[in-house]
């Protein structure tokens, strides 16, 4: 059950491998079985209100923001709708412009997190349509909301969020592609396509999961590092974040999540031979561009940890340590490519001997600002 660690060390690793199901669970009933439409439950009646948003404003915080971002590029791309991503904490505080035609999302794991919490009260008294995406039921967001869509990730216990962030992704995936589809921004057979996608992700995370005996061996050579860089671009860039905020909460490594094409205005000041530098790529139409960040970052001595598609051997050659994982639709990438992520950051936190599923200063749920 969700309250035991069965096999595992920890709660974290075993969260982490329960994605396959996680995922599985969320978009199950939500997809029909013909594979020809989504149907999100919850926002059936509030749907058309959706569709005519003049503007979609999501928020949150920590991992939950970085799924916000994800939603962002994806129902920017697909549905063209303006998306504004905000930290709550931020959003609540400096009287943010919302009007009645706009949608504000919440998006929250445990639905506690008093900023959220208070920033979707004020937006609700400016007259928005208030919807949340929350994996507790019955929690103070999700009774706040006017209407939402759980994830079904189960109870997670380790405070470093794993299998919540996955699961947000995928609600909000298909939530861009309906919406894209009601816009009728994309036709059927896209949308068919971009639902095949999400159907197909729960068995290559597998193929990830049973590598994780090599991403053990990466973390091992990485695991006195004092800094870590992560670097993407597009849909990867959250990813890069998310991998970044992940060391960083359990190993206490200082680790930085990067635009990739940001580089040259900052981070490569910090390049030398004793930095890793991980880089996100994949098969999209960032790719060449992510190809020379590495090749600069090369040039520096730093070392280069690249998740690649498989087969990618391009940048098998350039790079000193690879993750790969299987070709996907970028539009569903960081599902996949987030997940050696939370390996790497999970094996190294152990061999630091740190305390994986309580990190020293952290909490799973903030409740008070
Ligand atoms: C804390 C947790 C994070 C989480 C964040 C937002 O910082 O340690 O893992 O992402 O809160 O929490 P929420 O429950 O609102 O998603």
């Amino acid at each position: 059950g969700d309250l035991d660690k069965g096999d595992f060390d920890h709660f974290m690793l075993k969260e982490i491998f329960e994605q396959p199901k996680t995922i599985s669970d969320t978009y199950r009933g939500r997809i029909r079985p013909n594979q020809n439409d989504i149907v999100l439950g919850g926002l059936i009646d509030v749907f058309p209100k959706i569709t005519a948003a003049n503007r979609i404003i999501i928020i949150g915080c920590g991992t939950s923001w970085h799924a916000a971002l994800v939603a962002e590029y994806l129902i920017e791309e697909y549905a063209r709708v303006p998306v504004e991503v905000e930290y709550a904490s931020e959003f609540r505080y400096r009287k943010p412009i919302i009007h009645e035609g706009d949608v504000v999302i919440a998006i929250s794991q445990s639905g506690e997190t008093a900023d959220t919490l208070a920033a979707l009260k004020m937006a609700k008294s400016k007259g928005a349509l208030i919807l949340g995406i929350c994996n507790v039921v019955g929690s103070s967001i999700a009774r706040e909301t006017d209407a939402g869509v759980y994830t079904h990730a189960g109870t997670e216990i380790g405070v470093a969020s794993t299998k919540a962030f996955t699961a947000q992704v995928t609600v909000l995936s298909l939530l861009a592609f309906k919406l894209a589809k009601e816009r009728s921004e994309i036709d059927q057979e896209f949308y068919e396509m971009l639902i095949g996608e999400m159907l197909a992700i729960p068995e290559k995370l597998e193929t990830i999961l049973v590598g994780h005996p090599y991403i053990k061996t990466v973390a091992e050579k990485y695991k006195d590092a004092v800094n870590a860089l992560y670097l993407g671009r597009g849909y990867l860039f959250p990813v890069a974040l998310e991998g970044a905020l992940k060391l960083k909460e359990i190993s206490y490594i200082h680790a930085e999540g990067y635009a990739a094409g940001e580089m040259k205005h900052g981070p490569i000041a910090l390049v030398d031979d004793n930095l890793p530098v991980v880089v996100v790529s994949a098969k999209d139409s960032y790719y060449e561009k992510v190809v020379s960040n590495i090749q600069e970052v090369k040039a520096r001595k730093g070392n280069i940890i690249a998740v690649v598609t498989e087969g990618d051997n391009g940048l098998r050659k350039m790079a000193d340590d690879l993750f790969e994982v299987p070709e996907s639709h970028p539009a569903v990438a960081a599902l996949l490519t987030v997940v050696p992520l939370q390996l790497f950051a999970y094996y190294i936190a152990v061999m630091r001997g740190c305390d994986v599923d309580q990190p020293r200063n952290l909490a799973k749920s903030v409740t008070v600002e």
